[in-house]
């Protein structure tokens, strides 16, 4: 049976980290995971290929609140390649473990997050190979990692 979920969990779904919107963002994305039909929406803020800055919305559950709260913590002033990198089980490890049900919440925050740097790229003719292959409309292919 899977366990309750821990300090940290509940730390960072009942005091969310970067909720919000975000004027003039450099990128934005939205992701509705195919599991649960909840939705995340992200906006970054781009300096010198860092994300300096990073907000999120989410119509989604208390996992994918502490997933995204999370996530944008850790990609702050990383490079977009290094954010690129991050894999939804590093923003699970981070947490310190979800529920099994509760994984495909991370994917939410995960897939806003790269949907919000492919936007970032569409609108300034950058490429990055993290992002090869990455359909942001795509349906959700389950990962299990
Ligand atoms: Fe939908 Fe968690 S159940 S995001």
């Amino acid at each position: 049976m899977d366990r309750m979920y821990n300090e940290k969990v509940m730390d960072h779904f009942m005091n969310p980290r970067n909720v919000g919107e975000m004027e003039n963002a450099d990128g934005i994305g939205t992701y509705g995971s195919p599991v649960c039909g909840d939705m995340t929406k992200v906006f970054i803020k781009v300096e010198d290929d860092k994300i300096v800055d990073a907000k999120f919305k989410t119509f989604g559950c208390g996992s994918a609140i502490a997933s995204s709260s999370i996530a944008l913590e850790m990609m702050k002033g990383k490079t977009i390649d290094e954010v690129l990198a991050i894999k939804s089980a590093e923003i699970v490890g981070e947490l310190g473990g979800l529920p099994s049900a509760k994984v495909h919440c991370s994917v939410l925050a995960d897939k806003a997050i790269k949907s919000a740097i492919y936007d970032y790229a569409q609108k300034t003719g950058k490429t990055y190979k993290g992002l090869e292959g990455f359909d942001p409309n795509a349906e959700d292919e389950h990962e299990h990692e």
